[in-house]
């Protein structure tokens, strides 16, 4: 096997760690009702653990604009030397899960060749995804929901009813929801989390088939690259509120404002992605603390390879 390969696969289990120690960091947080302090803990964890690895790293989906955000800012660069790649990240997806003690918070990072994931700014992105076996485009962002729901359902050989989607709990979904009422699919609603909404879309064992709405832009990126590694369809397209936000837009270097991004344009070269649950969830279980020892669960993966790779961990807690 060539050194580079090599480097690859031990890189992909190494940001398992990292994910394990920002969700370790962050679950000394749950339940405690303060956001900012948990995703602070995760994300000094997840910078001093990520500037171990033998990368040159970027940080271009981050914590914010460097004057916004001390760590992991969007430019920041972590690694002690090597390989040349893009990061995303999102020390803690899930805040407010996490400060109320509720499912379904990760921590998250997805790592790429330089230049192949979206340098996107943190503003609203409208997002679209199924997961793997489909044939190519048959859902669209720009359709109608009902027919995006009667395309799948006639893919997957079942009726309408049968058909659940999957969609954050906002006010601004109303539209998404009554059109699964009105073709009688389901909708399993998520007070937060849509990397992990977008994932449950490529394992039958959740029951969901399509995720739908608009959630954070770094987390459609994130998610993109999860589904680069697994297969599944994804479309996005930013969303901006005011020029501030068109700012941001133009300051990533994004100048069709209305592009409608496919898998490939979000998360395109061989991508490495691991996430490990903070709290419970359907995907990956939650950081739990018994006796002397902490327990994690962590995904890893690869687009090159397609492996899929779940561990459990058990270290001792640290004095
Ligand atoms: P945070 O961890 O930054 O709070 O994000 C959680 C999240 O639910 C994301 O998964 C999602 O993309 C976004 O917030 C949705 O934003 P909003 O809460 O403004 O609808």
């Amino acid at each position: 096997m060539a050194v580079e390969e090599y480097l690859d696969r031990t890189l992909t289990i190494e940001l398992g760690r990292c994910t394990e120690a920002a969700a370790v960091a962050a679950s000394t947080m749950i339940g405690r009702g303060d956001k900012e302090a948990a995703d602070q803990e995760a994300v000094t964890a997840l910078r001093d653990a990520l500037n171990l690895l033998p990368i040159d790293g970027t940080v271009v989906i981050g914590e914010g604009e460097r004057d916004e955000a001390p760590m992991l800012y969007i430019g920041e660069k972590v690694g002690r030397g090597g390989k040349k790649v893009d990061i995303a990240l999102d020390p803690l997806e899930g805040t407010t899960p996490t400060a109320k003690g509720m499912s379904n918070a990760l921590a998250v990072v997805a790592m790429a060749e330089g230049g192949t994931l979206l340098h996107s700014p943190d503003v609203y992105m409208q997002k679209i995804a199924i997961g793997p076996g489909y044939p190519e485009g048959i859902v669209d962002l720009d359709a109608p929901t009902e027919d995006n729901i009667a395309a799948l359902a006639k893919a997957k050989g079942v009726p309408t009813s049968e058909i659940t989607l999957c969609v954050l709990d906002r006010d601004r979904h109303a539209d998404i929801v009554a059109a699964a009422r009105k073709m009688d699919a389901r909708v399993a609603m998520i007070g937060d989390g849509d990397v992990a909404g977008i994932f449950h879309t490529t394992d039958p064992s959740t029951g969901i088939d399509m995720y739908l709405g608009s959630g954070g832009a770094p987390e459609g990126v994130l998610a993109a690259a999860a589904l680069r590694c697994v297969g599944g369809q994804m479309q996005g397209r930013l969303l901006f509120r005011n020029d501030d936000e068109r700012g941001r837009a133009a300051k990533a270097g994004i100048t069709d404002l209305d592009r409608k991004y496919g898998l490939m344009d979000l998360a395109s070269g061989d991508v490495m992605f691991a996430a490990t649950g903070v709290t419970g969830g359907s995907m990956l279980r939650g950081v739990r603390w018994a006796q002397n020892k902490v327990h994690t669960h962590t995904i890893v993966m690869r687009s090159k390879t397609k492996t899929v790779r779940y561990f459990e961990t058990a270290s001792l807690i640290p004095k």
